[in-house]
């Protein structure tokens, strides 16, 4: 997606725009620590889901005491205020509904093969967005809509669609709408394949990259509440409730995958392929953190 790249291109951050908070970082870091020994558990040792969702909600209502924890699938327009009153203005003529209108009438469009997405999608695919991602564990992977969409169009005949942007985002716009009022489905892991898939994401969130060597948990926890070059670090455990996203600066649908990349572009480094299996997995890893929260896709973005 050229205009997110190039946005967050000259959106690069300054270490000194972090630095002023350092020591409620440093607390709220320790609080973070102390909460959940699994953070700082060696690298050998497997995951543990259960603790690390209440360890991140914890260091969250400590940050941001005055929120309940449905407020969180508001990512951003939670913590500020100005920006809330402008999203709701937004939202009384929400711009992805077009993106709607428009997946609606590709989702019922016969594939080369005569069959249609409802044909071959789990469930028929309407009313089942709020319970992805999901692990397989046969095929030991986070599965996405996005991700089974292309193998049913590929299954069919049809060529691949860019999962990122253009009728992908319009159908998968469409597909969440008809999970609106659901919550979140994405439970702990139960299966050793799962846990598996969720420790590859948990090490994803964790790890360093870039020029500027900073993990997501740095911005998005440690960080979280302060600004980065006029843009607030906003809280995660929503992410994955909202997407596809109506971004006003792209002018267009945006895809969870594509915000991924923007992020790892801010801090220097290569964005990896959408819809990987490291993505996917990273989307696993944040949906167990978000689950049970009300599911509000399409959504609406900055
Ligand atoms: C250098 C700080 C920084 C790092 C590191 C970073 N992000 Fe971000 N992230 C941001 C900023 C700033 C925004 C807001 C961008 C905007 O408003 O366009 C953001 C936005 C997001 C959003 C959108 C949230 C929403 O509610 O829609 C997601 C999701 C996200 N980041 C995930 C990640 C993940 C996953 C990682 C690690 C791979 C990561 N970020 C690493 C700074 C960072």
């Amino acid at each position: 997606m050229a205009a997110t790249n190039s946005a967050s291109r000259s959106e690069r951050p300054r270490a000194a725009t972090v630095r002023p908070g350092l020591a409620t970082l440093l607390a709220t870091l320790l609080a973070v620590l102390l909460a959940s020994a699994a953070v700082a558990a060696p690298a050998a040792r497997l995951p543990d889901p259960a603790a690390d969702r209440a360890a991140l909600r914890a260091a969250y209502q400590q940050r941001f005491p005055h929120l309940a924890p449905d407020d969180y699938v508001l990512g951003v327009y939670a913590i500020d205020a100005g920006l809330r009153a402008q999203w709701e203005e937004l939202n009384e003529f929400p711009p992805y509904e077009f993106a709607v209108d428009e997946g609606k009438v590709l989702f019922a469009q016969a594939l080369p093969d005569g069959t249609t997405l409802a044909d071959c999608l789990p469930d028929g695919g309407l009313g089942t967005a709020h319970r992805y991602p999901q692990v397989d564990p046969a095929r030991g992977e986070a599965l996405t809509l996005p991700l089974l969409i292309n193998e049913c169009r590929v299954r069919a005949g049809a060529e691949r669609w860019d999962p990122d942007r253009g009728p992908m985002m319009a159908v998968l716009a469409f597909i969440a709408d008809t999970s609106r009022g659901e919550h979140l489905e994405v439970p702990l892991p139960e299966t050793p394949a799962a846990l598996a898939v969720y420790a590859t994401g948990r090490r994803l969130f964790h790890s360093k990259r870039g020029q500027r060597n900073f993990s997501c948990f740095d911005c998005h926890v440690t960080a979280v509440g302060q600004r980065l070059r006029e843009q607030p670090l906003m809280p995660l455990l929503g992410a994955v409730t909202h997407y596809p996203v109506y971004g006003l600066r792209w002018g267009a649908m945006g895809s969870l995958h594509a915000r991924f990349a923007g992020c790892f572009e801010q801090v220097g480094a290569a964005p990896l392929a959408p819809q990987s299996p490291e993505y996917r997995a990273l989307e696993y890893f944040l949906g167990v953190m978000g689950d049970g929260l009300p599911y509000i896709a399409p959504g609406l973005h900055r």
